[in-house]
């Protein structure tokens, strides 16, 4: 293994994180949220799997474009055309990674690519060649890993190796690893593969069992130099390892790990937000680092503590991951020039001067409205602006709620259906219900609710609601976020989000489902 104390933070938040059900992402949100890890000093960019789609093919391509300061990874199957269409994509990029993987259990060469395990060696040399004819950086991943042969890990991986792999991925795909064993199977890969010490090794764990962020930990102290993981934990099924986790415990753990990370900590917080907005996937209150009361102390033996000494109770700074107290930053009279420097602080660009004065129009609505503006607001503003900006059929127009004590509630709303002004009524358990009802009335989606949930943005009453609605049609999962100052609004633009997300044309592989 190369000797080094740096340890490679590989972020696929926008790859596997987006295999979450629901979490699909736009073009737009996707470049959002990299030029988030970017600033972050985030090493490695997965930004998505090229030959899924057009759309995910476009995403990375911008991506690569747009991105300077890391590096900007596709995934790609160990087949010709995956590893064509990921270098394509990456085109653009000024520093570019193909990401080629194979799977190595027997279970899986069995069963899902029927291939012998010598067959699965030759295939996947010749996508680390075909891969390294394009780039120089080149990682290659042995899917599974975690229920693989430890024999025939290190022969393909040599072999790899040989081929021009520089980063060695080992997969615990299905979360089946446990710590001290996994932190085993990387210190005998390193010292029994004769060539290991060409390449990184690098540690992608899933979160089936709750492990995943300490697998990681074990692998990295045993030798392990990248790991893969996703703001929040993100990811499929349980998810992965989270990016916070990883990069606070090793700064804080520094007597135990001697190793460092380049991430710049203080933009963690504003960037699990803008995930978690964009993806309408909220934090848990009690998760490490991100979640509201990571820092909160509620027993008076803690407060009292603290405020005698910090580190009676505190091992790391809340401000030093980005948290601060709802502090006031922009008002009324606050100008457009201190409007953009606020959100590029927070990690948003606008691309054009007309997606900022439409953002600075919404500020001032939201300013009316709401006297104190914090940076929650700010961020679930632009949050909001994006996805209504999706395109699709259906635009909000106006709407009106009538809700009183034993009389049942109607709501009454004008939607814009292909450009052409609808109104509509409809009577509900509720305000929301009834909302939902008209909306759905004019709509006919026949998309299925599978969550509906509302979060303060902020403190106070006079707080923006942020909902989330997720639909479900013919299998396909998709998650809908509006914010406003009244909640049954904000109600119905998540709702008239969530239909243009599923009314859209979607046809996507699996990275992981087919071969
Ligand atoms: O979990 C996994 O094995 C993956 C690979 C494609 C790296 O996501
Ligand atoms: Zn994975």
């Amino acid at each position: 293994m190369m000797s080094t104390n740096h340890l490679v933070i590989f972020d696929t938040t926008l790859r596997d994180g987006e295999q979450s059900p629901g979490a699909s992402m736009t073009k737009a949100e996707k470049l959002r949220i990299a030029k988030a890890l970017e600033r972050m000093k985030v090493d490695v960019i997965e930004a998505g799997f090229a030959i899924a789609s057009p759309g995910d093919f476009d995403s990375v391509k911008a991506i690569a474009g747009s991105v300077k300061d890391s590096t900007v990874c596709s995934l790609a199957r160990a087949l010709d055309k995956d590893i064509d269409r990921a270098a394509e994509a990456l085109k653009p990029a000024k520093s570019a990674r193909i990401h080629t993987f194979i799977a190595t259990s027997p279970i899986h060469m069995k069963y899902k690519l029927q291939m012998e395990p010598d067959q699965v060696v030759e295939q996947a040399v010749r996508a680390v060649k075909r891969a390294r004819g394009y780039t120089d950086n080149v990682e290659f991943s042995c899917e599974d890993a975690g229920r693989s042969e430890i024999d025939f890990l290190c022969r393909i991986i040599e072999a790899a190796i040989d081929a021009g792999a520089g980063t060695i991925n080992i997969p615990d795909t299905v979360g089946y690893a446990i710590p001290e064993q996994f932190g085993d199977t990387i210190r005998t890969l390193i010292e029994r593969i004769p060539n290991a010490d060409k390449a990184i090794f690098s540690v992608h764990c899933h979160n089936d069992l709750g492990l995943a962020v300490a697998n990681s930990l074990a692998a990295v102290s045993h030798g392990a130099r990248q790991v893969e993981c996703t703001i929040n934990g993100l990811g499929e099924r349980a998810g992965n390892a989270s990016l916070e986790e990883i990069v606070m415990a090793v700064r804080t753990r520094k007597d135990l790990f001697c190793i460092d990370t380049q991430i710049e900590t203080q933009h963690i917080v504003p960037t699990s937000r803008l995930v978690s907005t964009i993806t309408g996937f909220p934090v848990q209150p009690n998760k490490a680092i991100v979640g509201a009361n990571a820092f909160a102390h509620e027993s008076g033996i803690h407060q009292d503590g603290v405020l005698k000494h910090r580190e009676t109770y505190e091992i790391m700074r809340a401000e030093d991951v980005g948290w601060h107290t709802n502090s006031l930053v922009l008002g009324k009279h606050s100008g457009r020039n201190a409007f953009r420097t606020r959100l590029q602080e927070l990690g948003h660009v606008f691309e054009t001067e007309s997606e900022l004065n439409e953002a600075f129009t919404r500020f001032k609505e939201l300013a009316d409205k709401k006297h104190e503006i914090f940076d929650e607001d700010l961020q679930a503003l632009v949050s909001a602006g994006a996805g209504s900006d999706i395109e699709g059929k259906f635009k909000l127009v106006c709407m009106s709620v009538a809700s009183e004590t034993g009389v049942t509630p109607v709501a009454k709303l004008t939607l814009e259906v292909e450009g052409v002004e609808h109104t509509v009524s409809s009577e509900g358990s509720g305000p929301v219900d009834a909302a939902f009802r008209a909306i759905e009335s004019m709509a006919e989606s026949g998309a299925s609710l599978q969550l509906y949930s509302v979060n303060a943005i902020t403190s106070g009453t006079d707080s923006q609601g942020e909902v989330t609605v997720r639909l479900e049609r013919g299998g396909r999962i998709v998650n809908g976020v509006g914010a406003d100052t009244d909640i049954v609004i904000a109600s119905a633009k998540a709702y008239v989000n969530a239909l243009n997300l599923i009314s859209r044309e979607h046809t996507r592989h699996h990275p992981q489902g087919d071969v």
